[in-house]
This record gives C-alpha cells, structure tokens and sequence, in this order.
C-alpha cells in the first residue's frame, strides 16, 4: 500500500515554500542607486559595459542588449534580412518567443521533429530544408544544447543562417564549446532565467555584418554615436522597432553576471542528485544530455511512461504540486494547446488581419499548421513534466523533491 497523496487527502511530503530563484543583494541594489544618484538612467555606460562583459565572457566580437529574449530572437532574424515568404526550421517544442520575430519578419516557421535531447532532430532539419530555407533555429531546450556539429554542417552545406535560442540555456555546452558561439547570430533572454534582471535580452555574433544590422535594428535604425552609422545623416534607415534597455537593467545584468556561475553550479548539482535519487523508477526518463555537452537546467525535465503509470502527464505534475514540489505538467514552454504548429496564431491562423500572409507569399497553396506533424514531439511533449530548478535547493530540498516523485510515481504504479 503506499502513502496517501495529498492530492487524496493525504499529508504533502512538504509544506514549507521553497527559496528564491535569485539573489538580489546589496550590491544590486547598490548599482541601480548608483545609475539613479547619476540622473542618467537611459542607455548609456552600464548597457554598454554589460555588453562588452558578456560578449568577453563567451569568447564573441559583439553582443547587443535589447528588452527580452523575444526582441532578442527578432533582431538575429532581421540582422539575416529575408525576403517575405522566406521559411525558418524550428523546434514545436518552444517558448513562441523563438519564432515571433520570424513571423513579425514575414516569414514562415517549418517545424522539424526532436528526439529524447528535446532539440531538434538534425535529420528531420536536413528533410525539411526546401529552396526558400533561409535559417535554422536551434533551441537549446531547458538549457539542453542542440547537437550543434550536425546542424553547422547542414546550414553551411545549404549556405543557410544557423541561430542559436540559448534563452533557457545560459553557458550551456555542446562538446565543450559554450551556446551562443557556434550559430551566426544568437539571441537570449534574461527575464527570469540564469540571468535575470527580471527583462531583457541580447544578441552575440562575431559577424560584423549581422551585428550592424542587429545594433540598427534595436534602435530603429538610427545612427548614433559610436554605432554603425555614426555621422550619417540623423535617419531611420529601414524598417525597425525601438527595443533598448536602460542602464538600470544594465546595472543590475553586470552584478547577475558575478553571481550566474554560481547559480548554474547549483542548479546543475541538484538536478544531477534528483535524477540519481529517482534512477530506480524505470518509469520516468530524464532529458537525454549527449556525454560531453552541459545542460544548464533552466528546469529539469522528464518524459513519463504514462501507460505503465496509468496517469497522464498533468494528473502526474498536478499531484506533485499537491505535495508541495513546484512541478509544471506537459508543453512548458509552449501553450496548453502543445506543439506551437497547434496555437491559433499559426493553426487558425491570426497573424495578420483576416489573411493568411505570410502563409500563403509566393505560393499556390498556403502552408496549413493543422497538417503539421512532428511525432516524436508530440509524443514527448505530451508526457512531459519538469521540476523548476531554483539554485538556492538545499539537500534538504532535493530530498523532498526526489521523496515526493517516488511518492506520487509509486501510489499510480501500485493504486490504479
Ligand atoms: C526558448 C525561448 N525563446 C524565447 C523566449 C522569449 O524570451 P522573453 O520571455 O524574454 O521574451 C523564451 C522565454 O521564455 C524562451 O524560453
């Protein structure tokens, strides 16, 4: 007989709240009182500074701060410059934040299948490549790398784009080399993730071409001092948005960048003990991490046999929450609706007006997402739950969270 579940009435494996995801301090405190005592508080020295630090950081040329991951993903698809119609490889399993900007660019987002990383499937990227390919978005789930060295070789031999997302996936590694270094131009986000001031986001690219165009289009194109245009005629020389951040933001992204390492050591070293501490339920299968690469686990992820645990995947995640562990059921990442292809903006679709541009652009037959099918996708996605990786888990929390995983899997192997 097992426990009973709290979600049953029963006594949760834990009461008391878990910790923060993020230490903000004196000294972040401190730096934004200083930006404020200066009166100065719009882009200037401490954006600046923190782009140069983070560019150092990963070994790049150039990086670009902007207002969110979402901005982010936008700016590395207008820095490549396609032509309406233009078709984007991509991942179903994602924050819509990765294809927005694709969309906002008028292109249209083609959805190659994943395998048992969560990324994409570089086999089904190479079947999907068409003539109007323009780039591949390599989303480095949870903090998962992509396998980066089969998607380089399939952008470089089709002279495609190749982006990297490493949203989730701050100081992630594939085979040793850092996320954000191995695509042409790759966007971040920093609104609650490793990184965080709560907003914000940056492109890194070590192309001057893509960087320029990134740098304009952040700022509707306007030149400015020390820019790409500096001493041009003051003008808005193309199409684009005003996605700066403040120093303020800055301020508080240069005192996150000490403290990030440590962050991701301890999330890493909890995930890893959460896993040990369940490899004996043969029933729920940890994110596969290629030997060699690092998963910086924005969130640690599992896919559940739910025809052997005779549950689904959100009566599982719910009757965690229930026991007091911050579990997420199946799709985080994506709508409730699950792989992005079934979302209304591309399903029905709602992205412009009453038509279907950009779907329908220089093609006798309009891409139609309800026909879309990534199998294996489908099939994790829906047996997916995740468990929120805070860096501030003790080994007393670790604990809990592996008791009440064994709690909740053993009452559905045992009580069906
Ligand atoms: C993979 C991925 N890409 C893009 C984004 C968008 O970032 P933001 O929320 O900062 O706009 C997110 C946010 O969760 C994300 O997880």
């Amino acid at each position: 007989m097992s426990e009973q579940l709290a979600i049953h009435g029963g006594t949760p494996v834990r009461t008391q709240p878990f910790g923060a995801t993020h230490d903000f301090g004196e000294e972040d405190i401190a730096a934004v009182s200083e930006v404020l005592r200066t009166g100065k508080v719009g882009k200037g020295s401490r954006v600046a500074q923190f782009e140069h630090d983070f560019a150092a950081r990963h070994g790049v040329k150039h990086a670009v701060a902007v207002n969110s991951g979402t901005s982010a993903m936008h700016l590395c698809i207008a820095a490549i410059n396609p032509d309406p119609g233009d078709e984007i490889i991509v991942t179903p399993w994602t924050s819509a934040g990765s294809l927005i900007g694709a969309l906002l660019y008028n292109c249209v987002p083609i959805f190659a299948d994943i395998d048992d990383t969560y990324t994409l499937d570089p086999a089904d990227v190479e079947a999907k490549i068409t003539p109007r390919t323009r780039a591949i978005i390599a989303v480095h789930l949870f903090g998962n790398p992509c396998d980066m060295a089969a998607l380089r070789e399939i952008a470089d031999r089709h002279k495609i784009f190749l982006i990297e997302d490493c949203c989730q996936a701050h100081f992630a590694e594939f085979q040793g080399q850092v996320v954000g270094t191995m695509g042409d131009i790759n966007g971040y986000s920093f609104g609650g993730k490793h990184l965080s001031a709560g907003m914000g986001g940056a492109v890194l690219t070590d192309n001057p071409v893509l960087w320029e165009r990134a740098v304009l289009f952040g700022d509707a194109a306007l030149p400015r001092a020390n820019g790409p245009y500096a001493g041009r005629p003051y003008a808005n020389y193309f199409l684009a948005p005003n996605y700066r951040i403040n120093d303020m933001i800055g301020a508080v992204l240069l005192t996150q960048l000490q403290k990030v390492d440590g962050y991701i050591e301890r999330k890493i070293h909890a995930a890893q003990e959460i896993i040990g501490q369940i490899s004996d339920i043969g029933e729920i299968t940890p994110q596969r991490v290629r030997p060699g690469d690092r998963n910086t686990y924005w969130v640690l992820g599992f896919t559940l046999d739910t025809d052997r645990l005779g549950c689904n995947a959100w009566e599982f995640a719910e009757a965690l929450n229930k026991e007091g562990i911050p579990a997420g059921g199946p799709y985080l990442g994506t709508g409730r609706e699950g792989p992005l292809y079934r979302n209304p903006f591309l399903a029905e679709p709602n992205c412009y007006g009453r038509s279907r541009f950009p779907f329908d652009y220089g093609r006798d037959k309009p891409i139609d997402y309800r026909h879309a099918v990534c199998p294996n996708g489908e099939a994790l996605m829906a047996r997916g739950f995740n468990i929120a990786m805070l860096p501030s888990l003790d080994e007393e929390d670790i604990r809990d969270i592996s008791h009440a995983i064994h709690k909740v899997a053993g009452h559905y192997l045992t009580d069906k």
